[in-house]
């Protein structure tokens, strides 16, 4: 706490030279871009669902679990090594017991991984092994963005799913941070205090425009995954009465019963052909 009280000086003296100005300027369109994803604006119209909030904390989990492990690992690299606060940052935890109230404890088995977000969490992973000066990029666009429109979001989806206090929204709170401002105050400087060549700081630029892309393609990804469900949800209860829908972890499926006559069928012929196999 008595470390973001003194940047409180430091960030009246930040130039245009500084990382964490160029970093804000070069990602300025993307978080525009971010802000106006669907799924962003049903956050911010006070409409997002249950299922979408579910969908997005099984996202982070991968994300988070990827870029904490990377950071873990690189915590003395030196672009690391200043903007490493697991103890004021670090959400897996949270998100595993928000995860764990929606989906009960056998969460794991449970939950869903989404294509978009296995590439990014790849990314993540990858450049912890390649790259680690990377990980700036990646974290400065995490968790300032929870500090920042986050706070907002945590208390809109409260109302909007009718939840008690924070049960279910711990991703959302930061004990370890009394004042998000003077945080991202202090986040900042350290930014600024990471020695890198001009070739360096370029790439951790376009780094984090990337990262911004990768969170983008996340959230368009949910999105799609949940307009399917809902418009085979639909189909099901028009268009046939009979049609039985198949819950496969997140992502409905409807099955006609011809459909389910030809997977059982599949199922049998599997058996006997690994059976005369193993025989
Ligand atoms: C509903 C969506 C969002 C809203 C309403 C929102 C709003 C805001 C606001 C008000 C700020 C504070 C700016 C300041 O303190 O100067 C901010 C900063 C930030 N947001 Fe967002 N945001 C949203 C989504 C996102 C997303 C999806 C990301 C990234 C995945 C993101 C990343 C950031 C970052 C990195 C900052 C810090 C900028 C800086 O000071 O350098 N935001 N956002």
């Amino acid at each position: 706490m008595e470390a973001e009280k003194k940047t409180q000086t430091t960030a009246a003296q930040m130039t245009d030279r500084d990382l964490s100005e160029q970093i804000k300027k070069v990602t300025k369109d993307s978080h525009v871009r971010a802000e106006n994803t669907e799924l962003m604006l049903s956050f911010q119209r006070g409409q997002v669902t249950l299922a979408q909030y579910k969908l997005l904390l099984c996202s982070l989990h991968e994300i988070y679990q990827a870029l904490e492990e990377e950071m873990d690992r690189n915590f003395t690299h030196p672009a690391v090594a200043p903007i490493y606060f697991p103890t004021e940052l670090a959400r897996l935890e949270s998100i595993e017991k928000d995860l764990e109230y929606f989906y009960g404890q056998d969460w794991r088995e449970k939950i869903v991984v989404p294509a978009a977000t296995k590439r990014y969490a790849h990314r993540l992973r990858q450049i912890g092994k390649e790259n680690p000066e990377f990980l700036l990029a990646h974290a400065y666009t995490r968790y300032l963005g929870d500090l920042s429109g986050g706070q907002v979001l945590g208390r809109i989806a409260q109302k909007s799913m009718g939840l008690k206090s924070s049960e279910g929204l711990l991703f959302f709170t930061f004990p370890g941070v009394s004042s998000p401002n003077l945080f991202k105050q202090l986040y900042r400087s350290r930014m600024n205090s990471v020695e890198l060549t001009e070739e360096e700081r370029n790439a951790v630029l376009e780094e984090a425009v990337r990262a911004f892309e990768f969170n983008i393609q996340v959230f368009e990804d949910l999105q799609k995954m949940l307009s399917v469900s809902e418009n085979q949800l639909q189909n099901s209860s028009t268009h046939s009465k009979s049609a039985k829908v198949l819950q496969f972890t997140g992502t409905t499926i409807k099955a006609s019963p011809l459909l389910r006559v030809i997977l059982g069928l599949f199922v049998a012929l599997a058996t006997v052909t690994m059976g005369i196999y193993v025989l």
